[in-house]
């Protein structure tokens, strides 16, 4: 690939996404496109950077994003997310009467909002009507994935306990929907994290009480990580909770987050305006 189509590519998805991809990752960008490629008819990346560069397609750049996406996920990921919820946040967020309204801010495929409903169903009776998930990702085809709440046996072999299968999904030809009670407290829309917009489009879906954004910031540079959580802090209600992955929240800095351990591991609380 030449030089200035790289740094094209490079600088479009930074722009884009956030996603930072270095010279030595360039054989990432040949595996995750090479699919596009054929099926715009373009002859390599030279060629398809300067599609995007012209605005030839618009459908192009937004799939470009979504190839680039890496979308692994499972139910009930690393276990103390859902623990820490059923313990400590939504005992502390029911004490406020109302709505306790969730965000799964990566949402992926859909196994962390779904593993979060369930956390929520089995913890809280009355939780179907009083608890609101919002899922979000930049990849429409993983949202599309979410919408559809269906899944193989391998993807609910991936963290469902089968107690929890036979309670909350329904199977039909090897194929495990959610349940229409827990399908109907999730909801996923389209938000791109980096996306200088992003906390006026999210706001009116707010104030948030719980924010989880995991596994997402590690594709982001420092300045970036602080921008995003910055600005979930600005869709949050004062008290509110955010689970990140194990160090991807960036610290060392002021800021209106402050760590609260839970076991060997940190949750964070946004702290009252000074
Ligand atoms: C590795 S998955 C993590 C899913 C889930 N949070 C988990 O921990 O299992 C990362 C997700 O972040 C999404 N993503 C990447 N960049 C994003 C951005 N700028 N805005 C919103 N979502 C983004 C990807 O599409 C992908 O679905």
């Amino acid at each position: 690939m030449q030089a200035p189509q790289f740094e094209f590519l490079r600088d479009f998805l930074l722009r884009e996404s956030g996603l930072v991809v270095e010279e030595h990752k360039m054989y990432l960008l040949r595996s995750r496109l090479q699919p596009l490629l054929r099926e715009h008819g373009l002859k390599d990346l030279n060629e398809l950077a300067d599609a995007i560069r012209q605005r030839r397609n618009a459908n192009l750049a937004r799939a470009v994003v979504d190839a680039m996406t890496t979308n692994e996920t499972l139910f009930f990921r690393d276990g103390y997310p859902f623990e820490a919820l059923r313990e400590r946040m939504l005992p502390d967020c029911m004490r406020h009467g109302g709505p306790v309204r969730i965000w799964s801010a990566a949402a992926s495929t859909g196994q962390e909002a779904w593993s979060i409903a369930i956390t929520a169903a089995e913890a809280m009776p009355g939780a179907a009507s009083r608890v609101r998930i919002l899922g979000t990702d930049i990849s429409e085809s993983a949202l599309a994935k979410a919408r559809e709440a269906a899944y193989t046996r391998m993807e609910v072999g991936r963290g469902m306990p089968p107690e929890l299968l036979a309670r909350y999904f329904d199977e039909d030809d090897r194929v495990w929907r959610v349940k229409p009670a827990i399908r109907g407290m999730v909801s996923f829309r389209h938000a791109n994290l980096v996306a200088p917009t992003m906390p006026e489009e999210m706001r009116p879906h707010g104030p948030f009480d719980i924010v989880f954004c995991r596994n997402v910031l590690i594709y982001f540079d420092v300045d970036t990580r602080r921008n995003v959580v910055d600005n979930i802090a600005r869709c949050m209600r004062e008290g509110g909770w955010l689970v990140g992955g194990a160090t991807e929240i960036p610290n060392g800095r002021r800021s209106r987050w402050e760590p609260e351990a839970f076991g060997n591991r940190n949750l964070w609380r946004l702290a009252a305006r000074p």
